[in-house]
């Protein structure tokens, strides 16, 4: 597989960790990432124990998301993946104080991830508020492009769910445009309820908190994967 080598991330690192939770990621990140060598992964070897599903949050952020679907959905196994190292220490810390067994971190460019995963083997996948790369010369940048989707429709089971959101209008038509481009992938959405108005089932994230509270409006879409 060729990897674009442009960056899709802004930065791996905010405010320099404290030495509490620069202490708290190296203890934790060995116990719950998918690390070790290029093979694949099984979510047996992942998690040590079945999983009903997989499902992969790409840019988890803060992890609130990731956090509440694992508690709603404890049977099931989440990969979080995330390159900005603030975010997974944070995210460590809640699997810790919840004591959650249902999350793996991947803790770099999801695009090293994939090759790692088994075809068809995600039954959802998540993509909330990427960065929208706003400038036309950043464009191949973002995340939703031909390439991703590509990946996502081999490592999509049949009928998986690809869910999608951003506050962004000109990124919002971008990412509409890409995915129903792709042969692979069609809209659940009947009316524009279903996608102005976020689903019981998808807990919010804090980006999309500052967005709506600064006045913002975000779109939430949900793909399906069609049958092979
Ligand atoms: C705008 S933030 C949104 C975070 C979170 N989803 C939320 O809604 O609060 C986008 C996140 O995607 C992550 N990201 C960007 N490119 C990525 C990539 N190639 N693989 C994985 N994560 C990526 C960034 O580090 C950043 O944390």
């Amino acid at each position: 597989m060729s990897v674009n080598t442009e960056r899709f991330y802004g930065r791996r690192q905010g405010k320099p960790l404290r030495p509490g939770q620069k202490a708290r990621l190296e203890r934790l990140l060995p116990r719950f990432s998918v690390a070790g060598n290029a093979a694949p992964v099984g979510p047996e070897e992942l998690f040590g124990r079945p999983v009903s599903d997989l499902w992969l949050e790409i840019g988890f952020g803060g992890g609130e998301h990731l956090l509440a679907q694992a508690e709603a959905y404890p049977d099931i196994g989440m990969i979080g993946c995330e390159p900005f190292i603030n975010g997974v220490s944070k995210l460590l810390g809640r699997i810790e104080e919840r004591g959650i067994e249902n999350i793996r971190v991947f803790c770099d460019d999801v695009r090293l991830l994939f090759p790692r995963l088994g075809e068809a083997s995600l039954g959802r996948v998540f993509i909330l508020f990427a960065d929208p790369w706003p400038k036309t010369r950043h464009h191949k940048r973002r995340i939703v492009n031909r390439a991703t989707l590509d990946a996502l429709s081999r490592l999509m089971k049949d009928g998986a769910e690809l869910r999608i959101a951003t506050d962004h209008m000109p990124y919002a038509r971008w990412i509409l445009q890409h995915v129903l481009a792709h042969a692979d992938f069609e809209w659940l959405a009947e009316g524009p309820e279903d996608w102005r108005r976020r689903p019981a089932d998808w807990p919010p994230t804090r980006y999309e908190r500052k967005a709506l509270q600064s006045g913002g409006r975000c779109v939430y879409y949900r793909f399906r994967r069609r049958n092979r």
